[in-house]
């Protein structure tokens, strides 16, 4: 028996926003970190059920070096399958050569993707922290010029697996690097999934007192400690209102040990369709994606809502 559709009940918290965007990345953070490298065919109708379940920007892909992340080496050939699809559809690209591929395919939205700490900044772009700000330096303007709109990721603000403790100041030095180079909004990355609440929330003040409001910031919670629904509800009580969510709860990062899936969009929607936040996410479309999706990966979904939806579906 299907669970009904008045569940769960609303009931509004106060202090929190009243419309949040999903920044849906399952396509490019799920995928990268398959074991299975999955069709093009098959990546392109799970970006169109993604839409049609009303998520409004879907991270597509990332023109990165083929051989780092052998997973999305098909990006040439998957955004021509994505013409005219109504959404936002931005895309990783970490220097001037990935900006040029993604431009060539029509991107509109691009990402930059820094580190705050060095030993991320070396394992996952070859470089140190501040040759990467200067890598992105070119690419950024570049992206501006081309009328795109570039939002720039921080890694491991919360914790790193080489490093330990990460000091706060470490993440606002960089955020305040990515947005004087003109980068429109910044995602905050729990890459390896260590953060807790209260961090969050020391991370949000020192970035504001900084002169970077939550306006400017969205939050990238990986759920490796099952923390990143506590942690997205400080950061909306805080006035951040874009949350990056993974459909199903796919993810990881090939180049950070212990990272694991992201915050699953589902678990995500189900809180706040229960508090009465608006999403334009059709939930149980979206579990049915998420499902279609784990039969072509050859393993269940990590996502408790879809797990429990689907069971009530059998
Ligand atoms: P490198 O080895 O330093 O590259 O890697 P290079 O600049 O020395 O160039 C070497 C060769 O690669 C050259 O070719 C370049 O043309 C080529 P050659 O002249 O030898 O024939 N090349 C490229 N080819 C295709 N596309 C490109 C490109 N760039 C150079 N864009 C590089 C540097 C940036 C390429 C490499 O480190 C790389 O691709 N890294 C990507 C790693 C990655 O994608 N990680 C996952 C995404 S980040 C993430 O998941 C975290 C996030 O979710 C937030 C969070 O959770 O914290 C965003
Ligand atoms: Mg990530």
């Amino acid at each position: 028996m299907a669970l009904p559709d008045t569940l769960p009940m609303t009931f509004p918290a106060p202090g929190l926003p009243a419309r949040v965007r999903i920044h849906e990345v399952g396509p490019r953070d799920g995928l990268q970190n398959e074991k299975t490298l999955v069709p093009v065919a098959v990546k392109a109708e799970f970006i169109r059920r993604l839409v049609e379940a009303g998520l409004t920007t879907v991270e597509a892909t990332s023109f990165v070096h083929p051989k780092w992340v052998p997973q999305l080496a098909d990006a040439e050939e998957l955004m021509p399958l994505l013409e005219g699809t109504e959404a936002r559809l931005p895309v990783l690209v970490p220097n001037k050569r990935g900006l040029e591929r993604a431009l060539a395919l029509g991107a509109r939205d691009v990402a930059v993707f820094a580190s705050v700490t060095e030993s991320f900044a070396r394992a996952n772009l070859n470089r140190s922290v501040d040759e990467v700000l200067e890598m992105f330096e070119p690419v950024v303007a570049e992206a501006r010029t081309a009328g795109a709109e570039v939002r720039g990721y921080l890694s491991m603000c919360f914790g790193d697996p080489w490093e330990g403790a990460v000091p706060v100041s470490q993440t606002v030095s960089v955020a305040r690097h990515l947005l004087d180079m003109g980068c429109a909004e910044l995602s905050l990355g729990d890459t390896i999934g260590v953060a807790t609440p209260g961090h969050v929330l020391e991370l949000l003040s020192a970035l504001s007192e900084a002169g970077i409001p939550a306006e400017k910031l969205a939050v990238h919670f990986h759920d490796t400690y099952g923390q990143a629904l506590a942690n997205t509800l400080a950061a909306l009580q805080y006035g951040v209102t874009c949350v990056d969510a993974s459909a199903g709860g796919l993810g990881g990062c090939p180049y950070a040990k212990s990272a694991t899936g992201n915050l699953a969009t589902e678990d995500l929607v189900w809180m706040l369709d229960g508090l009465g936040i608006e999403t334009g996410v059709d939930l149980r479309r979206l579990a049915a994606t998420s499902t279609w999706m784990a039969r072509h990966l050859g393993r269940p979904s990590p996502s408790r809502t879809v797990r429990a939806l689907s069971q009530k579906e059998n």
